[in-house]
């Protein structure tokens, strides 16, 4: 029997298509604001891309990324792009600027290096070279609002650091929302600049041309019928799924894998609908799947403490003996203290502290603990 998919990968969270329908006016936007960086040598362009979950902003900046990168090489000029995820690299001042370094000149790159020296040592590097950047810095609310604000301010003076030394480093930030700007005093406020692109939730009928690309990449011909696009489409772009395409790739994803398991050679629509009664997540997998390891194991403790006692919330204290039950079964190292990771993950808008003796999730806690359990085994297995 032929398989319903062509490459199954292209529906993966890491693949980034070749072409973005229904952002190509933030495409265009991003190309007018950067067109001075490509001609001087000096300088910088701060741009912000504004919009919510699944909107295209991580793959519309690496798409131009790649794209700025050909265009200053036709012209002979070097324009590194580096891409900085800032809630998978923690908040670690000293890890995220080493992070930079290793990506952006990499021929200078060395682990003992402070948070000052590094700056230094890359803009003379920058300098030396001609080689101008253009720093991504994806999840930028996030990271300002765990306390990690002064990196704003550090990323985008750098060209004053040393201002004799001619340098072009452009930032582009990404963030789900403009709240974050609350946390910033009116310096760091200012050094971000005005720039911004929105990144509108996908309307209908925007949802149908995307996946109508999108499978037509994925699966092979005849594999998924108009009416299952619609059906996926009409889901997506309501509440509270909202316009979100990873979701929809997902469910595309897990409703073929279904359909192929029951020995169809085409989605039907009941295929989605069983996958979509069971997996309604408000959490990506790739979000699950990104957490540091001791987030994991806090999560699951939190999970498993929802779930024996049956209430939407539940007390720190309880969390922490379950916490300590997770450990022992593992074989991992206990941490005296949780706060931090709980702290994190309610930063990350996975958990809900309402007060310390009102934690809840805000998943179906059933599959969460599942979820997690298969996660931390195969962690497990790493370790
Ligand atoms: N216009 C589009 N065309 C094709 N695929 C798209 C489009 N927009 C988004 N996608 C796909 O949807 C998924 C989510 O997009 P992306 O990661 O860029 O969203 P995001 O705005 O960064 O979301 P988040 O805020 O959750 O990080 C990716 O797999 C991406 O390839
Ligand atoms: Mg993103």
């Amino acid at each position: 029997m032929p398989s319903i998919f062509k490459d199954r990968n292209k529906l993966l969270p890491k693949y980034i298509p070749s072409k973005l329908p229904h952002r190509e006016e933030q495409m265009d936007t991003l190309r007018s604001f950067y067109e001075d960086a490509l001609r001087t040598s000096q300088g910088m362009m701060n741009v912000q891309l504004i919009g919510g979950v699944g909107t295209g902003k991580t793959s519309t900046s690496l798409s131009f990324a790649r794209e700025i990168e050909e265009t200053a090489k036709n012209r002979g000029l070097r324009f590194k792009p580096v891409y900085l995820n800032l809630k998978i690299l923690g908040t670690s001042k000293v890890m995220l600027y080493r992070a930079l370094l290793r990506e952006a000149a990499p021929e200078v790159y060395s682990s003992g290096l402070g948070a000052s020296e590094i700056l230094l040592q890359l803009i003379e590097h920058l300098s030396k070279t001609k080689k101008k950047i253009l720093m991504i810095l994806d999840e930028i609310g996030y990271l300002v609002k765990s306390g990690g604000k002064d990196v704003v301010y550090d990323f985008t003076r750098l060209n004053e650091v040393l201002p004799f030394k001619q340098v072009s480093i452009n930032v582009v930030f990404i963030a789900r929302d403009k709240q974050f700007h609350r946390y910033l005093d009116p310096a760091e406020l200012s050094t971000l600049g005005r720039n911004y692109i929105n990144f509108p939730n996908y309307r209908i009928n925007e949802i149908v041309d995307i996946l109508n690309y999108r499978v037509s990449e994925a699966f092979r011909q005849g594999a998924v019928s108009d009416e299952v696009i619609e059906y996926v489409a009409n889901i997506t772009s309501k509440p509270p799924v909202n316009g979100d395409i990873r979701y929809a790739l997902d469910l595309l994803l897990f409703s073929g894998v279904l359909a192929e398991r029951e020995g169809f050679e085409r989605i039907l629509p009941e295929h989605v609908r069983k996958v979509y009664g069971e997996t309604h997540w408000s959490i990506s997998t790739e979000e699950l799947m990104n957490l540091p390891k001791n987030e994991k194991v806090v999560l699951l403790s939190i999970a498993r403490a929802l779930k024996n006692r049956r209430t939407a919330y539940v007390p720190l204290s309880k969390i922490r003996e379950a916490y300590n039950i997770v450990c022992e079964e593992y074989h991992l190292k206990r941490k005296r203290e949780i706060e931090e990771e709980v702290q994190d993950l309610c930063d990350r808008g996975i958990i809900d502290i309402k007060s310390l003796i009102k934690i809840g999730v805000n998943v179906e806690t059933k599959k969460l603990v599942n979820f997690l359990e298969n996660l931390i085994n195969r962690l497990k297995k790493e370790i």
